[in-house]
């Protein structure tokens, strides 16, 4: 069972525009990377609240719940949210709030035996690097870069803590998968 930040960002590092806009995302042509076996062998995710309620909004999912399974499958999702927020009828969908550390076992008790999807963003994916819970990086960069937007990563992560995996070109775009390793010989920053 591995915990997995799993998402597709700019060269220049940035999830989305600072409105959360992924137009830039999804207007690139050609080849496009196929992530569906990832997620469907996923057996939970977990996201912050701009991730989730951007989630809800494209697919009208509060409207209509029966499109959640369609496009988020039937595991549990964990939305981190500080926030009362909508859930889709029918949807396993539960908010947390506070430190990821102290939700762990919740979140890997309902993925049981299976991988756990960290969705983004950068911010909870740190919280969960700090809590001692991300195992793989899998980044496809677009050929895009943004002047400013939502940051892939928030914080530091030095050359001691990734180890790279696999760097393949899909289309236009580079996918670049690495294992976190554990903090090593004080070479925390
Ligand atoms: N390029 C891609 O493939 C891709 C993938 C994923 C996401 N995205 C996009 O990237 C953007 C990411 O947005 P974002 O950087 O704002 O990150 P986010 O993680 O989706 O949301 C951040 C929010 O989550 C809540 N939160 C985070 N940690 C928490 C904690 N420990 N306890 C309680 N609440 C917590 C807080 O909001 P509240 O407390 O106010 O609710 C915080 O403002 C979105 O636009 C998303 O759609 C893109």
């Amino acid at each position: 069972m591995a915990v997995i930040y799993e998402t597709a960002a700019t060269l220049n590092g940035f999830l989305a525009t600072e409105d959360d806009s992924l137009d830039w995302l999804f207007e690139i042509p050609g080849e496009q990377p196929d992530i569906k076996d990832f997620m469907d062998s996923a057996a939970a995710m977990v996201m912050g609240s701009t991730t989730y309620e951007w989630v809800l909004e494209v697919e009208d999912l509060v409207d209509h719940p029966e499109k959640w399974a369609a496009s988020m499958g039937r595991k549990p999702a964990f939305v981190f949210s500080t926030r009362e927020l909508p859930v889709p009828a029918g949807a396993d969908v539960r908010i947390l709030d506070g430190d990821a550390g102290r939700h762990l076992p919740e979140i890997r008790a309902a993925a049981g035996d299976g991988d756990i999807w960290m969705m983004g963003g950068g911010g909870l994916a740190a919280q969960f690097l700090a809590a001692g819970a991300l195992d793989r990086i899998a980044i496809t960069l677009a050929p895009v870069t943004l002047a400013r937007g939502k940051p892939l990563f928030s914080g530091d992560v030095f050359w001691d803590r990734l180890r790279l995996r696999s760097a393949e070109k899909v289309g236009q775009w580079a996918r670049l998968v690495y294992d976190v390793t554990p903090a090593e010989h004080g070479m925390d920053r």
